[in-house]
């Protein structure tokens, strides 16, 4: 049995399969209508969610499957004080597999130690988010037709947005990828982020300008500041508008740049860039759907 915790858990030969059968779904979805059909998708989200839950619940439909599951850690039994281990074991008794998303790090792989079913990791805290990365590569792969020999700019909080993560150790084992850093010096990666990358010899410069990164980047990664991460509120505030992407700032970008956003967005992006043709933050969460569906086929081993 195989769970999704951390992309690293998927070698790229997966991706790449996982990617195939995403445009395959998306080419003749009448061939997949019925393969779940009996099977059952749980979601367990402690933690808020709009794009995550909705499009794993929209998969499974599409899929010929049921859902059920609960949106708020209140209105299930952790709020009398249920461990995830528990409820790990107790969900395995009523669902083939399980999507969740916890406000705890980790909280997703103590639930696979202690599922009967796979166990799908839809984000944990400020760690990772690994089908987030999947809906980002499929994104790439559809925009670019690759996933190597690109330049990628992630701007915003690098410290606490998980997508970006999540993205950084999935892209590091393409071939000749490279990563333009850009945040306030309070919102850089994780020094253990940046040691792989030092240590796996990856080429990355970081910058507090995203106007001096522009014109290099292939694919720009905007992401929002995770006030929710924060301890200070002060800080948030400081913080928050630190990067405002507009259709100004675009002049000097690659005609052909994508610019990706896992959302929701708050300031970060005008909305006057939605309608440049190099946004594809909306398709982006369209394609989480798509690759959502491909990976539950995976796990429940549906050919
Ligand atoms: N991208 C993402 O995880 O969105 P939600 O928080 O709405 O699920």
């Amino acid at each position: 049995m195989q769970h999704l915790i951390d992309i690293l858990d998927l070698s790229t030969t997966e991706i790449d399969a996982l990617i195939a059968t995403a445009k395959d779904i998306i080419a003749d979805p009448a061939k997949y209508a019925e393969k779940c059909r009996g099977k059952k998708l749980a979601t367990l989200f402690y933690e808020p969610s709009t794009r995550t839950r909705l499009s794993f619940e929209a998969a499974m439909y599409e899929l010929g499957g049921n859902v059920l599951g609960f949106s708020e850690a209140q209105s299930s039994s952790a709020s009398k004080g249920e461990s995830v281990a528990d409820t790990a074991k107790i969900i395995s008794c009523y669902a083939d597999i399980i999507a969740m998303r916890h406000y705890k790090e980790g909280a997703p792989l103590v639930a696979s130690l202690n599922a009967s079913v796979p166990v799908i990791n839809a984000g944990d805290g400020g760690h990772n988010h690994p089908t987030q990365t999947l809906a980002d590569l499929l994104t790439i792969s559809r925009e670019k037709g690759r996933l190597s020999d690109l330049t990628v700019g992630f701007c915003g909080d690098l410290k606490f947005g998980r997508t970006v993560h999540s993205l950084l150790n999935a892209m590091v084992r393409y071939e000749n990828v490279r990563f333009v850093l850009i945040s306030p010096e309070e919102l850089e990666i994780p020094g253990y982020l940046r040691q792989e990358l030092v240590k796996k010899g990856v080429g990355f410069q970081e910058t507090q300008s995203l106007e001096d990164a522009m014109p290099s980047l292939d694919i720009l990664y905007m992401t929002r500041v995770q006030r929710e991460r924060f301890f200070n509120e002060a800080d948030y505030i400081r913080l928050k508008d630190s990067y405002v992407l507009t259709p100004e700032k675009l002049v000097s970008a690659k005609a052909d740049m994508n610019i990706l956003h896992p959302l929701p967005r708050v300031n970060e992006i005008s909305v006057r860039v939605d309608d440049d043709p190099r946004a594809c933050y909306f398709k982006q969460a369209l394609n989480g759907k798509y690759i959502r569906m491909a990976l539950i086929l995976k796990l429940l081993d549906i050919a």
